[in-house]
């Protein structure tokens, strides 16, 4: 039989290199579209894995990809995180919406199933979780970069769907909520405070903590986007991808803390000081999961301590991961001199 065959925008990244160790593992032949290399530890696979380092706002060069017998198209790559928005907002609007047109034609002339990442960021800040699929977006000034991501990720699920009515393209929007796990960027909060924990530097908490957030392990995002990809009753649907288990932002660092053995406290900051005094973070962040659970049969099965259990394991046999620099213009990376026994710029709670 011929294998199956997938082909992954972003597939070098941190969600996408976990959905193609899936694909490798289920038989998959896999494509992978990514300017950047694989990480160090996704190196093993990398024979079995054609690599296509193109960036998905390149028009041209997306139409030179071969696209026979694929059946696929997982469209992952984006410019993700709060420092890429503030730093770079025209490079996140871009990736986003001329890539995921380019991406768009390309599973137009492959006649593949295209599964589009999205994000629980598109519902903004609006005060009334949990958030169902159809739930309002509530967003605020254009002068503010931060929505920036926001906007261009709504505007490629108008793209995607305006696709499936004028095409017939059959595809299907995953929003993911707060997905963490091994060799995630150290720009969020369990990966950011793994991080800095293992180089002894402490941990970073913004505007006191009580913000909410549902941490969604990798794995079990990877096998909704995977149920999403072989599913025809998604066709045409938008579902959020999450665990709806709240916890406050302290109580995830204070785990990320216990299952290091670290006593290191918080550095306290506010986001505001941090982001700049149009920031605004969102205080609660909560999906509604029950429209996944009746399409794919999905729901979240790893629960936060387990995840992070796993990922500090991960995180303690690949020292390659801490010895990296954290992202630079991120509050709380190179610039600080906040070691767990030195000097504090903001003040200790
Ligand atoms: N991680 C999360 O918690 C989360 C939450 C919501 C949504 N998402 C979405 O999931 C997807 C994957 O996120 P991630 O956390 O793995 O991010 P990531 O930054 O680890 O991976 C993104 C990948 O996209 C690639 N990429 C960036 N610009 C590109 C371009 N112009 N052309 C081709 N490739 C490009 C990068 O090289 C990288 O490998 C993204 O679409 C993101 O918006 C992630």
């Amino acid at each position: 039989m011929t294998p199956r065959r997938s082909l992954v925008t972003g597939g070098f990244g941190f969600i996408g290199g976990h959905l193609v160790e899936r694909l490798l593992r289920r038989g998959d032949d896999v494509v992978v579209v990514d300017p950047a290399p694989a990480p160090p530890d996704l190196r093993d696979d990398r024979a079995a894995v054609r690599h296509v380092p193109c960036d998905v706002r390149d028009a041209e060069a997306l139409r030179l990809v071969d696209v026979t017998g694929v059946d696929e198209v997982y469209h992952l790559s984006s410019l993700v995180g709060v420092d890429r928005y503030l730093s770079d907002p025209l490079d996140v609007v871009d990736t986003s919406v001329l890539g995921t047109r380019n991406v768009l034609d390309l599973a137009r002339r492959a006649r593949a199933k295209l599964v589009l990442a999205s994000t629980s960021e598109v519902y903004g800040k609006n005060p009334v979780a949990p958030w169902a699929e159809d739930a309002d977006r509530v967003l605020g000034s254009t002068a503010a970069d931060r929505w920036s991501y926001s906007s261009s990720k709504a505007v490629a699920e108008h793209l995607a769907l305006a696709y499936a009515h004028r095409f017939g393209l059959r595809l299907s929007i995953v929003r993911y909520f707060n997905v963490y796990g091994p060799r995630q960027r150290p720009a969020y909060v369990i990966s950011r405070t793994l991080h800095r924990l293992l180089r002894g530097e402490r941990p970073l908490l913004y505007d006191g903590g009580e913000q909410t957030r549902c941490f969604t392990y990798v794995d079990d995002a990877v096998e909704a986007t995977l149920l999403t990809g072989g599913s025809g009753a998604a066709d045409g649907e938008v579902l959020n991808i999450g665990s709806d288990q709240e916890w406050t932002m302290a109580e995830a660092v204070d785990l990320v803390r216990s299952a290091v053995g670290s006593d290191a406290e918080p550095v306290v900051l506010r986001t505001r000081s941090a982001f700049g005094e149009a920031y605004e973070d969102i205080p609660r962040r909560v999906p509604d999961v029950s429209k996944a659970r009746r399409i794919l049969g999905w729901r979240w099965g790893v629960p936060l301590g387990a995840g992070v259990a796993r990922t500090v394991a991960w995180a303690h046999r690949s020292p390659w991961w801490a010895a990296a620099e954290p992202p630079g213009g991120c509050p709380g990376g190179n610039a600080e001199t906040n070691r767990a026994t030195g000097r504090t710029d903001g003040h200790v709670r």
